[in-house]
């Protein structure tokens, strides 16, 4: 259950703002819904979601292993327990040494292009691969998360398979894996039940696979009016659809996901004071003490995140736009929202922040970055604040 205002306010008021408050308990229950409707899939937390050491070691504490996209999210995965075999790494536009290096710590590598392959086969990097393909099945909250379809730079493209082959059999590599990754924030069961589908059919021209990996995306509702993501029909469907699969193609094979959004968003609210009100001709401003530097999605994508007066819950509700600190007119966390009047000195909780809120955060403008704490199962608010530059590669 997600914590009201009062615990919310308590932690304002003791930790100061803007703090990145998350609820463990929240994070926990995410987790055991995948495990529990996905029975036989090994889920790798996709960490660029939320990379904050303690979220990271809770979450491999229920079982779930971790996805890297860069050498530093790989160093950062070590330090906090998972293993090898619990790792996976996906990475478009590597140089030949970062490729060669996230090779050479042993965890398993989706390979992104033919340059990549043609590398991992001329420095001999291993005999068993794993490739990213672009099946042209995209999906997303907003253009720029779409990662399928001829727009995306992601992943090998299914005319390019041959060529694939061709460079595997001329290395003497062997095609073990095969990934792909829709887009995110993808609340639709259908399309995901089309991808999957999509890719066990693309499966068969690959005989010697025994992993396939399905990527990211699973949505959660941010905006009013907005459904879950029937996660229950999809994994009954997935089950039906890889037992199937098991059965024709005849061999082992192992199922993999990497959900990054579903697990940690619903947990994360960014606290801020309100510091400045202001009328213009055609907004009404309560500006607060954050800006996109620490919460970027509404002014990269036109996110939705709802967002609560803690201190203020009667009055007639205006329009009000929430405007941060960082100087650009784009910094802003919500438009014309019909809220309570804000007054200065009141807190207001964004919600649904506890995913590519932080992970996504900033020095822009010099501002240092929010502080985080978890409020854990106990009710015991800790504070976790963690310094990302220590792990940048
Ligand atoms: N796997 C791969 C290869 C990915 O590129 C991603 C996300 C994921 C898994 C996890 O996707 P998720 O389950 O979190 O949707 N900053 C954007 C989201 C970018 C997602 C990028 N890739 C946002 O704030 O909406």
């Amino acid at each position: 259950m997600k914590k009201g205002t009062d615990a919310l306010t308590n932690v304002a008021s003791a930790f100061g703002t803007p703090v990145y408050v998350y609820e463990q308990s929240v994070i926990e229950n995410q987790c055991q819904k995948l495990l529990k409707y996905f029975p036989s899939v090994a889920f790798h937390y996709a960490m660029k979601a939320n990379s904050n050491p303690e979220i990271l070691k809770g979450i491999r504490k229920q079982g779930i292993g971790v996805e890297a996209v860069s050498l530093g999210e790989l160093s950062l995965a070590k330090s906090v327990g998972f293993k090898k075999k619990d790792t996976s790494f996906t990475c478009a536009s590597l140089t030949e040494e970062e490729l060669c290096a996230a090779a050479q710590t042993g965890v398993r590598v989706h390979l992104d292009s033919l340059t990549q392959l043609e590398t991992w086969g001329r420095r001999a990097l291993g005999r068993e691969v794993s490739l990213r393909l672009n099946q042209g099945i995209g999906a997303g909250h907003h253009a720029h998360v779409i990662t399928g379809g001829p727009h995306s730079k992601f992943g090998i493209t299914l005319k390019d398979i041959p060529e694939a082959k061709r460079i595997a059999e001329k290395y003497g590599l062997s095609i073990t894996g095969i990934q792909q990754h829709i887009g995110s924030n993808v609340l639709s069961a259908d399309i995901f039940i089309k991808a999957m589908q999509t890719l066990l059919k693309t499966a068969e021209a690959f005989p010697e696979l025994t992993h396939i990996d399905f990527g990211g995306g699973l949505g959660v509702p941010y905006a009013p009016g907005e459904k879950q993501l029937p996660l229950q029909r999809v994994g009954k469907e997935f089950v039906a659809m890889s037992k199937a699969f098991a059965k024709k193609h005849g061999r082992e094979v192992s199922f993999a996901m990497e959900p990054g959004r579903f697990i940690v968003a619903e947990s994360g609210s960014l606290l801020v004071s309100v510091v400045d009100v202001k009328e213009t001709s055609a907004h009404l401003f309560a500006g607060v003490n954050s800006g996109f530097n620490q919460l970027i999605r509404h002014a990269m994508y036109g996110s939705y995140h709802p967002i609560e007066n803690l201190s203020r819950t009667r009055g007639t509700k205006t329009a009000i736009s929430i405007a941060g600190n960082v100087c650009e007119s784009g910094d802003l966390f919500a438009v014309g929202r019909p809220m309570i009047r804000p007054e200065i000195g009141d807190f207001l909780a964004i919600r649904n922040a506890g995913a590519y809120g932080f992970s996504m955060a900033s020095n822009f403008n010099m501002h240092a970055l929010p502080h985080e704490v978890m409020i854990l199962g106990s009710g015991r608010v800790k504070d976790i604040s963690f310094s990302p530059s220590n792990y940048a590669l």
